[in-house]
Formats: structure tokens, sequence, C-alpha cells
């Protein structure tokens, strides 16, 4: 039996959970009992409320978490330093093959820290992704991870080139997207050698979750019923990054730019408990005709999402998510770690916005076949060649 431990804690990474989630599930059910992956979660607290976390859980049918850390809210240091305290106690005891670790939050690098110390091979999902913006702790978050990963699961060949540039050398499929046949075979040449960190294209997991999700949101939210929202003629707004948010200047920087180019236009916005009270001082700044709302699952995002006519956002996610429902995107950000949605010109950074046009078509492949569980099979299939 491997012991595979997952640590979440922030709001994307119970989604990005919850397709690795379900391949154990199958995986365990074809496969002999010496081989079974023990599925460990532990949550670290980092989001608390029930629409940043609990709503998840349910909505996806995720178990419970093994372990609940609880280490709230708090500056950087105190958040991460907590992090990593409480899941090297939770590592010490359980004493875990892998901790698998997601994305770029303090909950990524706390219990990443934690495990490498302890010599337990880290697997980083969603790494090398850069915004070469190191004001951000995102950014900080990822660089450090993935230099300490044994396992890089890149969600796209940008992140792959990335890391080349930074030095990495061991490449699986020569960078190339890692389909299930290769894997199947495990026929590639460097398949064996995991002296060094191997970084793996794999695809971007938050894509399996918008195919699984999409067609369940159809039937299961009734949001636009709750909002009223019946002429189906709005944008969907999120806004939450730390440098867009705690600098005031910044923040109304944004609420202008949204005033100037979509005055009157009816605009939804889910608004993160980080700047609740903010939004509400400021909402005239907005100049739109604009909805505050508590944050929502995510089925009733991914229906908003469908609905609207383009999306202003500073999120990660969303930028991606809307290129998969094919809706206009404008990042409120200076840049983005998603270069080819702006290549693509299917999303724009809110420096060079000129108006919203129609969604600009496109083959759809920038983010994998939607298969990316298959992280699961190779941590798997390493967890063997890294001696365990
Ligand atoms: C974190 C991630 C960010 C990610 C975002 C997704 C870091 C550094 N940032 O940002 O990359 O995009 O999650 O949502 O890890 N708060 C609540 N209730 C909650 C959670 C947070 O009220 O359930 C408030 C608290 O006042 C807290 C603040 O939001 O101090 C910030 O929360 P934190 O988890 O530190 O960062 P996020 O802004 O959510």
């Amino acid at each position: 039996m491997k012991k595979c431990c997952h640590i979440v804690g922030a709001r994307p990474q119970f989604i990005k959970y919850f397709p690795i989630y379900r391949a154990t599930e199958e995986y365990n059910k074809k496969t002999k009992n010496k081989d079974v992956i023990q599925d460990i979660l532990v949550h670290t607290g980092q989001h608390y409320d029930y629409e940043m976390s609990k709503i998840f859980f349910d909505e996806f049918g995720l178990k419970e978490p093994d372990y609940h850390l609880e280490v709230g809210s708090g500056t950087h240091g105190k958040q991460t330093g907590d992090i990593l305290t409480k899941t090297e106690a939770v590592f010490q005891k359980i004493k875990p093959d892998v901790v698998i670790v997601y994305g770029d939050t303090n909950t990524t690098l706390g219990g990443a820290l934690a495990a490498v110390k302890l010599h337990i091979p880290v697997a980083h999902v969603e790494a090398g992704l850069r915004s070469f913006n190191r004001r951000m702790p995102e950014e900080i978050n990822r660089i450090t991870t993935d230099h300490i990963s044994s396992l890089l699961f890149c969600p796209c060949k940008t992140a792959v080139d990335n890391l080349k540039k930074e030095g990495f050398e061991n490449f699986f499929n020569e960078g190339n997207l890692c389909g299930i046949n290769i894997l199947n075979t495990g026929k590639d040449k460097n398949f064996q050698d995991n002296s060094v960190p191997m970084v793996i294209n794999t695809g971007d997991v938050m894509y399996d979750v918008f195919l699984y999700a999409r067609k369940i949101a159809q039937k299961k939210s009734n949001i636009l019923k709750k909002l009223k929202l019946h002429n189906k003629d709005f944008g969907l707004l999120t806004m939450h990054r730390a440098e867009n948010t705690d600098d005031i200047k910044q923040f109304l920087k944004r609420a202008r730019f949204i005033n100037d180019n979509f005055k009157g236009k009816r605009i939804i916005f889910p608004v993160h408990p980080r700047i609740r009270k903010q939004v509400q001082q400021y909402k005239q700044e907005f100049g739109a005709d604009i909805m505050i709302i508590y944050p929502v699952s995510y089925f009733d995002l991914l229906m908003l999402l469908e609905t609207c006519d383009f999306v202003l956002t500073d999120s990660g996610g969303l930028q991606k998510e809307a290129y998969w429902a094919k809706k206009p995107c404008v990042t409120l950000r200076d840049e983005t770690e998603w270069v080819k949605t702006i290549e693509s010109g299917c999303n724009t950074l809110m420096s060079n916005f000129k108006q919203i046009n129609k969604f600009a078509e496109d083959n759809n492949t920038l983010y994998g076949d939607g298969k990316s569980p298959n992280i699961l099979k190779i941590s798997c299939n390493n967890l063997r060649i890294l001696g365990k």
C-alpha cells in the first residue's frame, strides 16, 4: 500500500484535488491489495468560510479531510509557518510515501517545505507557471515549491519551457503532453531515470473538472433564477489578488477601469471575503450596474460563466475557464501566467484593452486533453522509482 498525502487549504485546491480523488477511487477499485493507494487528505484551514471551503466538499462529494489543521488567516510568515509546523507533525505521524501539493498558495509552500525536510518526495500539481512578478506571493510560492519538488506536473507547454530555462533537465516525453498511451506502456526513455526531479506535461487538472462539471452545473445550479438573470445580458467579475486589492490605489484603478469601459452594464461580482468591506464602501466607483454577491459554488460559477457575455478577472483559474467556455476575458492585471490565452486572442490584459471582442476561436488545445489524473498513475509508478 502506498500512502499519498494531499495538502489542500484554499478554494482552488479543493477543485484541483477532486479529479485526483476520483482517479484514486477508480484506481483502487481495479487494483490488487498491495498496490492500493491510501489517500490521506490534509486541509490546512487557510480558507474557512463555508462559501470558501465546505461548499466545495459538499458539491463534489469529497470525503471529509483526514486532518484539519485550522491555521486560519494571518500574515504570510505566520500563515506559512503554521502550515509548515502543523503539516510536519502530520507527516511525522503518518509517514506518507509522497506528498502532493497544488497550485501556488501558502498552503502549497508550507506543505512542500515540511515534506521535503523530512525527505518525503513532493509532487507539485500546476508546476512551472511564472508571472515574473516577484511582488506576488504566489510567484514566490511557485518558484520555491518547484525547486524542492521531485515530480513537477505542468499544466501546459509554457510551464515546461519555464522550467527548462530554470535548469531542470529531466523531461518526461520530451515535455510534450503525456497521453495515457505513453503512460500505459511506460516507454519513455527518461522514465526510469528519477535521480533528478522529473518534469511531466500532464495538461491542466482544471480542464478535467471543467469538462466534468459543466454538464452537471446545467442541471444542479439555480443561480440564474436566484439572481433573476433572465435576460442573460451581463458580465462576470472576480477580483481578490493581494496586489490588486491591498493597496487602495490599485483597487480603485481597477474599479475605474470598469467604470470607464462598462458604465451602466450589468456585472455580477461574487466577492471574496478579503475585500467584502472594501467593495461595499467603494461600490459606486465601479459605475457599472454592479450586483455584489457572496462567493458562489463551482457549479454556480460555471453557470454564470456559461451564461455571461464576458469575464473580468484577476483569478488564474477563471482566465482558463473563460477560454474553455469560449467567453472573451479581460485580465485585471499587468501580466499573467496563462500567456497562451493572451497570444490566442481569447484573453486581454487590462493595460491593452480596447473593447470586448467576440471570442477568438481557437482549437482549444492549450491545456491538455482533460485526462490529467494520469498524474496519479505517474506518482505511483514513481514511488517505486523513488525507492519506496
Ligand atoms: C489565496 C491565495 C491565492 C488564491 C486565493 C484563492 C496565497 C498567498 N494566496 O488568497 O493565490 O488565488 O487564495 O481564493 O495563498 N478570508 C476570509 N475567509 C476565508 C478565507 C480568507 O475571510 O475563508 C479573508 C481573511 O481576512 C484573510 C484574507 O481573506 O486574511 C486572505 O486570505 P488568504 O488565504 O491569506 O489569501 P487569499 O487572498 O484567499
